[in-house]
């Protein structure tokens, strides 16, 4: 029978190493199948984060022959003729083998100002479907944070105390972008959320498994909101004429 070669990291954050498993290949088969196969054949022990295994819960997030994937959504077949490396994220904390901590998603989450509505006096608000169109790319998002793994800010650079990554950023577009919100975010843009990090490289939207396009509708349009509210002192002084346009600010 026709097998796969898995070189698979084993290990914590005192250190670890690469080891080669053998799984037998069968049709459709997926790198969390083959390292199911591991668990049940070779090393119970081997530590993986999954739930649904169909792309849904975000949780398999490996890296695979180094490109961050969905290790259920990466068919084992697309690697005939080369062995497979199936590695943890490395932009976040090991924990075991393929888990690492991505808590710190959590608590940059914490910081973004919710949705927040105020009913306009007097007539009905009324929801264009174009605008309910353009936020609604944004909640396809599963929180696999391949984009915020992939992001050479806070993989390589600057780090996570400069960014608030990509993944963040699409968080933030919905809710600006949100026909009712009233909400300014553009000071915790500029601030604390360290847009200005982001050069547009787009490896976060390449990789996005929702397709969805990160760079093009969300931050682009952010740094587009940022630049107007900064550096545009025109669009200030209209701002400033227009004052029941204005959204509240938040930082
Ligand atoms: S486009 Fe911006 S957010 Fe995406 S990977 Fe590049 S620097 Fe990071
Ligand atoms: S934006 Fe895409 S890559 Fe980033 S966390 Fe959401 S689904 Fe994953
Ligand atoms: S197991 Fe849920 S996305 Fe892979």
């Amino acid at each position: 029978m026709e097998e796969a070669i898995l070189r698979v990291f084993r290990g914590d954050s005192n250190g670890g190493e690469e080891r080669i498993y053998r799984v037998p290949l069968k049709p459709g088969m997926v790198v969390l199948d083959a390292i199911h196969y591991i668990q049940a054949h070779y090393d119970a022990d081997l530590a993986v984060r999954w739930n649904c295994k169909a792309a849904r819960c975000g949780s398999c997030s490996a890296e695979v022959n180094g490109r961050p994937r969905l290790m259920c959504k990466t068919r084992l077949d697309e690697f005939r003729g080369t062995d497979v490396r199936v590695y943890p994220l490395k932009t976040f904390p090991l924990i075991k083998d393929l888990v690492t901590d991505v808590s710190w998603n959590y608590q940059v989450a914490r910081q973004i100002p919710p949705f927040t509505h105020k009913e306009p006096e007097g007539k009905p608000f009324i929801v264009h479907q174009v605008d309910v169109e353009r936020a609604q790319e944004f909640h396809k998002c599963i929180e696999c944070f391949l984009c915020q793994n992939v992001c050479h800010v806070l993989r390589d650079h600057e780090g996570q105390s400069a960014y608030f990554g990509p993944r963040s950023m699409v968080k933030i577009a919905s809710l600006e972008m949100h026909p009712k919100d009233v909400l300014d975010r553009t000071g915790l843009l500029r601030e604390k959320g360290g847009i200005a990090y982001c050069n547009i490289t787009k490896c976060c939207e390449d990789l996005c498994p929702e397709e969805i396009h990160i760079t093009d509708n969300a931050i682009i349009p952010l740094k587009e909101r940022v630049a107007d509210k900064y550096y545009d002192p025109l669009r200030a002084l209209l701002r400033s004429l227009a004052p029941s346009r204005r959204r509240e600010e938040s930082t």
